[in-house]
Protein backbone atom coordinates (compact mmCIF):
# COMPACT_ATOMS: atom_id res chain seq x y z
CA UNK A 1 0.00 0.00 0.00
CA UNK A 2 1.34 3.33 -1.28
CA UNK A 3 1.24 5.75 1.85
CA UNK A 4 -0.28 9.16 -0.15
CA UNK A 5 -0.87 10.25 3.93
CA UNK A 6 2.65 10.70 4.08
CA UNK A 7 3.75 14.06 4.61
CA UNK A 8 -0.01 15.25 5.00
CA UNK A 9 -1.30 17.19 7.95
CA UNK A 10 -4.19 16.18 9.25
CA UNK A 11 -6.58 17.79 11.79
CA UNK A 12 -9.10 15.97 13.48
CA UNK A 13 -12.06 18.59 14.52
CA UNK A 14 -13.89 16.22 17.46
CA UNK A 15 -11.85 13.48 19.11
CA UNK A 16 -14.23 11.77 21.12
CA UNK A 17 -15.09 7.97 20.77
CA UNK A 18 -15.28 7.63 16.87
CA UNK A 19 -12.60 10.42 16.33
CA UNK A 20 -10.10 9.28 18.89
CA UNK A 21 -10.64 5.22 17.50
CA UNK A 22 -9.10 6.55 14.11
CA UNK A 23 -6.14 9.00 15.01
CA UNK A 24 -5.14 6.38 17.24
CA UNK A 25 -5.26 3.48 14.86
CA UNK A 26 -3.50 5.63 12.09
CA UNK A 27 -1.08 7.16 14.94
CA UNK A 28 -0.16 3.29 15.43
CA UNK A 29 -0.22 2.29 12.01
CA UNK A 30 2.62 4.90 11.05
CA UNK A 31 0.36 6.43 8.25
CA UNK A 32 0.78 9.75 10.18
CA UNK A 33 3.17 10.71 12.38
CA UNK A 34 1.68 12.93 16.03
CA UNK A 35 4.05 15.72 14.31
CA UNK A 36 1.67 16.09 11.33
CA UNK A 37 -1.32 15.29 13.14
CA UNK A 38 -3.59 17.70 15.65
CA UNK A 39 -6.59 17.31 17.50
CA UNK A 40 -9.96 19.00 18.80
CA UNK A 41 -12.50 18.69 21.41
CA UNK A 42 -14.42 20.63 23.52
CA UNK A 43 -13.32 20.57 27.02
CA UNK A 44 -9.35 22.01 27.46
CA UNK A 45 -8.98 18.99 30.12
CA UNK A 46 -9.66 16.60 27.21
CA UNK A 47 -7.30 18.33 24.94
CA UNK A 48 -4.53 17.89 27.42
CA UNK A 49 -5.55 14.32 28.26
CA UNK A 50 -5.11 13.78 24.63
CA UNK A 51 -1.62 15.24 23.82
CA UNK A 52 -0.17 13.29 26.75
CA UNK A 53 -1.86 9.87 25.40
CA UNK A 54 -1.40 10.53 21.80
CA UNK A 55 1.73 12.94 21.46
CA UNK A 56 -0.06 14.89 18.79
CA UNK A 57 -1.35 18.64 19.49
CA UNK A 58 -4.51 18.96 20.98
CA UNK A 59 -6.91 22.05 21.89
CA UNK A 60 -9.97 23.57 21.34
CA UNK A 61 -9.67 25.63 18.62
CA UNK A 62 -11.28 24.57 15.31
CA UNK A 63 -9.64 27.57 13.55
CA UNK A 64 -5.82 26.94 14.68
CA UNK A 65 -6.09 23.72 13.50
CA UNK A 66 -7.48 23.27 10.14
CA UNK A 67 -4.63 26.28 9.41
CA UNK A 68 -2.16 24.30 7.29
CA UNK A 69 -4.18 21.03 7.85
CA UNK A 70 -4.35 19.07 4.25
CA UNK A 71 -7.02 16.92 5.31
CA UNK A 72 -9.52 18.08 7.33
CA UNK A 73 -11.83 15.33 9.69
CA UNK A 74 -14.62 16.01 11.07
CA UNK A 75 -15.61 14.10 14.20
CA UNK A 76 -18.28 16.16 16.45
CA UNK A 77 -21.50 14.97 17.05
CA UNK A 78 -24.14 15.43 13.78
CA UNK A 79 -25.83 18.52 15.43
CA UNK A 80 -22.68 20.49 16.26
CA UNK A 81 -21.50 19.95 12.25
CA UNK A 82 -23.01 23.25 11.13
CA UNK A 83 -21.86 25.40 13.85
CA UNK A 84 -17.84 23.94 13.43
CA UNK A 85 -18.33 24.53 9.22
CA UNK A 86 -19.40 27.72 10.20
CA UNK A 87 -16.22 28.32 12.37
CA UNK A 88 -14.08 27.30 10.09
CA UNK A 89 -14.98 28.06 6.52
CA UNK A 90 -13.73 31.32 6.13
CA UNK A 91 -9.96 29.04 6.51
CA UNK A 92 -11.01 26.35 4.55
CA UNK A 93 -9.81 26.34 1.18
CA UNK A 94 -10.42 24.03 -1.97
CA UNK A 95 -7.08 22.66 -1.58
CA UNK A 96 -7.67 21.06 1.72
CA UNK A 97 -10.22 17.93 1.93
CA UNK A 98 -12.74 17.44 4.62
CA UNK A 99 -13.45 14.08 5.22
CA UNK A 100 -16.76 13.77 7.83
CA UNK A 101 -17.76 11.06 9.62
CA UNK A 102 -20.68 12.07 11.11
CA UNK A 103 -24.09 10.73 10.96
CA UNK A 104 -27.01 12.08 8.79
CA UNK A 105 -25.02 15.22 7.54
CA UNK A 106 -25.21 15.41 3.99
CA UNK A 107 -21.76 16.45 1.92
CA UNK A 108 -24.40 19.61 0.38
CA UNK A 109 -24.90 20.39 3.53
CA UNK A 110 -21.17 20.72 4.50
CA UNK A 111 -20.44 22.23 1.07
CA UNK A 112 -23.06 24.82 1.21
CA UNK A 113 -20.58 26.13 4.97
CA UNK A 114 -17.77 26.05 3.02
CA UNK A 115 -15.94 28.18 0.30
CA UNK A 116 -17.29 27.33 -3.36
CA UNK A 117 -15.28 23.17 -4.24
CA UNK A 118 -13.96 22.63 -1.18
CA UNK A 119 -13.70 18.45 -1.57
CA UNK A 120 -15.92 16.54 0.77
CA UNK A 121 -15.82 13.37 1.72
CA UNK A 122 -18.10 11.42 4.11
CA UNK A 123 -16.91 7.74 5.75
CA UNK A 124 -19.25 6.24 7.98
CA UNK A 125 -17.12 3.51 10.72
CA UNK A 126 -18.17 1.83 12.87
CA UNK A 127 -16.96 1.10 17.08
CA UNK A 128 -14.83 -2.54 16.08
CA UNK A 129 -12.37 0.29 14.03
CA UNK A 130 -10.46 0.39 17.19
CA UNK A 131 -8.98 -3.43 16.93
CA UNK A 132 -8.88 -2.72 13.07
CA UNK A 133 -11.97 -4.86 12.17
CA UNK A 134 -14.16 -1.96 11.54
CA UNK A 135 -16.62 -1.59 8.66
CA UNK A 136 -16.21 2.08 7.13
CA UNK A 137 -18.64 3.22 4.22
CA UNK A 138 -17.42 6.13 2.16
CA UNK A 139 -19.45 8.20 -0.56
CA UNK A 140 -18.10 11.38 -2.40
CA UNK A 141 -19.36 14.83 -2.79
CA UNK A 142 -19.51 17.11 -5.40
CA UNK A 143 -16.05 18.38 -5.52
CA UNK A 144 -14.13 15.53 -4.53
CA UNK A 145 -11.65 13.56 -6.65
CA UNK A 146 -11.74 9.90 -7.40
CA UNK A 147 -8.14 10.33 -5.76
CA UNK A 148 -9.30 11.88 -2.79
CA UNK A 149 -11.86 9.18 -2.07
CA UNK A 150 -9.42 6.70 -2.81
CA UNK A 151 -6.97 8.21 -0.28
CA UNK A 152 -10.01 8.35 2.58
CA UNK A 153 -10.51 4.71 1.65
CA UNK A 154 -6.67 3.86 1.98
CA UNK A 155 -7.08 6.10 5.59
CA UNK A 156 -10.08 3.66 6.57
CA UNK A 157 -8.35 0.25 5.62
CA UNK A 158 -5.77 0.78 8.53
CA UNK A 159 -9.42 0.19 10.61
CA UNK A 160 -11.02 -2.72 8.78
CA UNK A 161 -12.64 -3.14 5.23
CA UNK A 162 -14.13 -0.46 2.94
CA UNK A 163 -16.67 0.51 0.48
CA UNK A 164 -17.89 3.16 -1.55
CA UNK A 165 -21.02 3.46 -1.54
CA UNK A 166 -23.48 6.39 -3.58
CA UNK A 167 -24.75 9.01 -1.03
CA UNK A 168 -27.99 7.74 -0.98
CA UNK A 169 -27.10 4.99 0.91
CA UNK A 170 -25.61 6.56 4.09
CA UNK A 171 -28.48 6.27 5.94
CA UNK A 172 -28.91 3.14 5.36
CA UNK A 173 -25.29 2.21 6.09
CA UNK A 174 -25.54 3.95 9.71
CA UNK A 175 -28.36 1.66 10.22
CA UNK A 176 -26.87 -1.50 9.38
CA UNK A 177 -23.41 -1.33 9.88
CA UNK A 178 -22.51 1.88 12.46
CA UNK A 179 -25.07 0.94 14.73
CA UNK A 180 -24.75 -2.88 14.08
CA UNK A 181 -22.03 -3.77 16.50
CA UNK A 182 -25.01 -2.52 19.04
CA UNK A 183 -27.25 -5.14 17.72
CA UNK A 184 -24.72 -7.78 18.02
CA UNK A 185 -23.93 -7.04 21.47
CA UNK A 186 -27.50 -7.68 22.67
CA UNK A 187 -27.66 -10.99 20.47
CA UNK A 188 -24.40 -11.98 22.26
CA UNK A 189 -25.34 -11.00 25.58
CA UNK A 190 -28.84 -12.78 24.95
CA UNK A 191 -26.48 -15.77 23.64
CA UNK A 192 -23.94 -15.29 27.14
CA UNK A 193 -27.26 -15.40 29.67
CA UNK A 194 -29.03 -18.58 27.60
CA UNK A 195 -25.71 -20.54 28.22
CA UNK A 196 -25.78 -19.66 32.13
CA UNK A 197 -29.21 -20.67 31.63
CA UNK A 198 -28.91 -24.50 30.67
CA UNK A 199 -25.85 -24.13 33.20
CA UNK A 200 -22.30 -23.08 31.63
CA UNK A 201 -20.30 -20.85 33.82
CA UNK A 202 -20.60 -17.30 32.64
CA UNK A 203 -17.19 -16.93 31.11
CA UNK A 204 -17.49 -19.76 29.02
CA UNK A 205 -20.83 -19.03 27.82
CA UNK A 206 -19.81 -15.33 26.96
CA UNK A 207 -16.81 -17.07 25.13
CA UNK A 208 -18.65 -19.47 22.80
CA UNK A 209 -21.01 -17.24 22.18
CA UNK A 210 -18.33 -14.40 20.89
CA UNK A 211 -16.00 -17.24 19.10
CA UNK A 212 -19.40 -18.35 16.93
CA UNK A 213 -20.49 -14.81 16.05
CA UNK A 214 -16.66 -13.86 14.94
CA UNK A 215 -16.45 -17.56 13.29
CA UNK A 216 -19.86 -17.07 11.49
CA UNK A 217 -18.69 -13.82 10.57
CA UNK A 218 -15.49 -15.12 9.30
CA UNK A 219 -17.05 -17.93 7.32
CA UNK A 220 -19.41 -15.71 5.64
CA UNK A 221 -16.89 -12.89 4.40
CA UNK A 222 -14.59 -15.74 3.13
CA UNK A 223 -16.40 -18.43 1.56
CA UNK A 224 -18.67 -15.55 -0.21
CA UNK A 225 -21.94 -18.38 0.56
CA UNK A 226 -25.27 -17.55 1.42
CA UNK A 227 -26.00 -17.23 4.93
CA UNK A 228 -29.10 -19.66 4.38
CA UNK A 229 -26.77 -21.82 3.04
CA UNK A 230 -24.49 -22.28 5.99
CA UNK A 231 -27.56 -22.05 8.39
CA UNK A 232 -28.63 -25.28 6.65
CA UNK A 233 -25.33 -26.79 6.81
CA UNK A 234 -25.84 -26.65 10.49
CA UNK A 235 -29.57 -27.92 10.47
CA UNK A 236 -29.27 -31.59 10.59
CA UNK A 237 -32.75 -33.24 9.87
CA UNK A 238 -34.57 -33.74 13.32
CA UNK A 239 -31.50 -32.29 14.97
CA UNK A 240 -31.65 -29.79 18.04
CA UNK A 241 -31.17 -26.94 15.37
CA UNK A 242 -34.10 -26.92 13.84
CA UNK A 243 -35.98 -26.68 17.33
CA UNK A 244 -33.98 -23.56 18.13
CA UNK A 245 -34.57 -22.11 14.87
CA UNK A 246 -38.39 -22.70 15.40
CA UNK A 247 -38.13 -20.49 18.63
CA UNK A 248 -36.29 -17.77 16.81
CA UNK A 249 -38.82 -17.41 14.14
CA UNK A 250 -41.72 -17.62 16.62
CA UNK A 251 -39.99 -14.70 18.41
CA UNK A 252 -39.72 -12.64 15.39
CA UNK A 253 -36.25 -12.90 15.43
CA UNK A 254 -35.93 -11.97 11.77
CA UNK A 255 -38.48 -9.76 11.40
CA UNK A 256 -37.53 -7.92 14.67
CA UNK A 257 -33.53 -7.04 13.15
CA UNK A 258 -35.02 -6.01 9.91
CA UNK A 259 -37.29 -3.51 11.51
CA UNK A 260 -34.64 -2.51 14.09
CA UNK A 261 -32.65 -1.17 11.06
CA UNK A 262 -35.32 0.47 9.57
CA UNK A 263 -35.60 2.46 12.23
CA UNK A 264 -32.37 3.30 12.32
CA UNK A 265 -31.97 4.31 9.31
CA UNK A 266 -35.19 6.52 9.40
CA UNK A 267 -33.40 8.19 12.56
CA UNK A 268 -30.22 8.95 10.64
CA UNK A 269 -32.25 10.53 7.82
CA UNK A 270 -33.31 13.55 10.76
CA UNK A 271 -30.18 13.32 12.85
CA UNK A 272 -28.95 16.70 11.51
CA UNK A 273 -31.50 18.29 11.83
CA UNK A 274 -32.08 18.06 15.37
N1 LIG B 1 -19.77 6.15 18.03
C1 LIG B 1 -20.01 5.47 16.91
O1 LIG B 1 -20.20 4.25 16.92
C2 LIG B 1 -20.02 6.19 15.59
C3 LIG B 1 -20.05 5.44 14.39
C4 LIG B 1 -20.04 6.13 13.17
C5 LIG B 1 -20.03 7.51 13.14
N2 LIG B 1 -20.04 8.20 14.32
C6 LIG B 1 -20.07 9.66 14.24
O2 LIG B 1 -18.94 10.17 14.90
C7 LIG B 1 -19.26 11.45 15.45
C8 LIG B 1 -18.82 11.49 16.88
O3 LIG B 1 -19.46 10.48 17.61
P1 LIG B 1 -18.81 9.94 18.95
O4 LIG B 1 -19.59 8.73 19.32
O5 LIG B 1 -17.34 9.83 18.76
O6 LIG B 1 -19.18 11.14 19.94
P2 LIG B 1 -18.31 11.75 21.14
O7 LIG B 1 -17.52 10.67 21.80
O8 LIG B 1 -19.27 12.55 21.95
O9 LIG B 1 -17.29 12.73 20.40
C9 LIG B 1 -17.60 14.03 20.03
C10 LIG B 1 -16.38 14.88 20.29
O10 LIG B 1 -16.61 16.18 19.76
C11 LIG B 1 -16.03 17.11 20.65
N3 LIG B 1 -16.66 18.40 20.41
C12 LIG B 1 -17.90 18.85 20.74
N4 LIG B 1 -18.09 20.10 20.29
C13 LIG B 1 -16.96 20.46 19.64
C14 LIG B 1 -16.54 21.62 18.95
N5 LIG B 1 -17.35 22.67 18.81
N6 LIG B 1 -15.30 21.63 18.42
C15 LIG B 1 -14.47 20.56 18.52
N7 LIG B 1 -14.81 19.43 19.17
C16 LIG B 1 -16.03 19.38 19.73
C17 LIG B 1 -16.28 16.55 22.02
O11 LIG B 1 -15.35 17.11 22.92
P3 LIG B 1 -15.30 16.76 24.50
O12 LIG B 1 -14.75 15.36 24.56
O13 LIG B 1 -14.38 17.77 25.08
O14 LIG B 1 -16.71 16.85 24.98
C18 LIG B 1 -16.02 15.06 21.76
O15 LIG B 1 -14.67 14.74 21.94
C19 LIG B 1 -20.77 11.65 15.30
O16 LIG B 1 -21.05 12.55 14.27
C20 LIG B 1 -21.27 10.26 14.95
O17 LIG B 1 -22.40 10.31 14.10
C21 LIG B 1 -20.01 7.59 15.54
Amino acid sequence: MGNDLAGKKVAFLGTGKMGGIILQALLKSGLLSPASTCATVAHEERANTLATKLGVKAGTSNVEAVKGADIIVIGVKPQVVEEVIEEISSHVTPQQLIVSVAASVPTSMIEKGLAPNVPVVRAMPNTPCLLGVGMTAICKGAHASAEQVAMTCRMFDVVGRTVVVDEKHMDAVTGLSASGPAYIYIILESLAEAGVKVGLPRDIATLLAAQTTLGAAKVVLETGDHPALLKDAVTTPAGCTIDAIMELEEGKLRVTLIKAVVKATQRAKELAYG
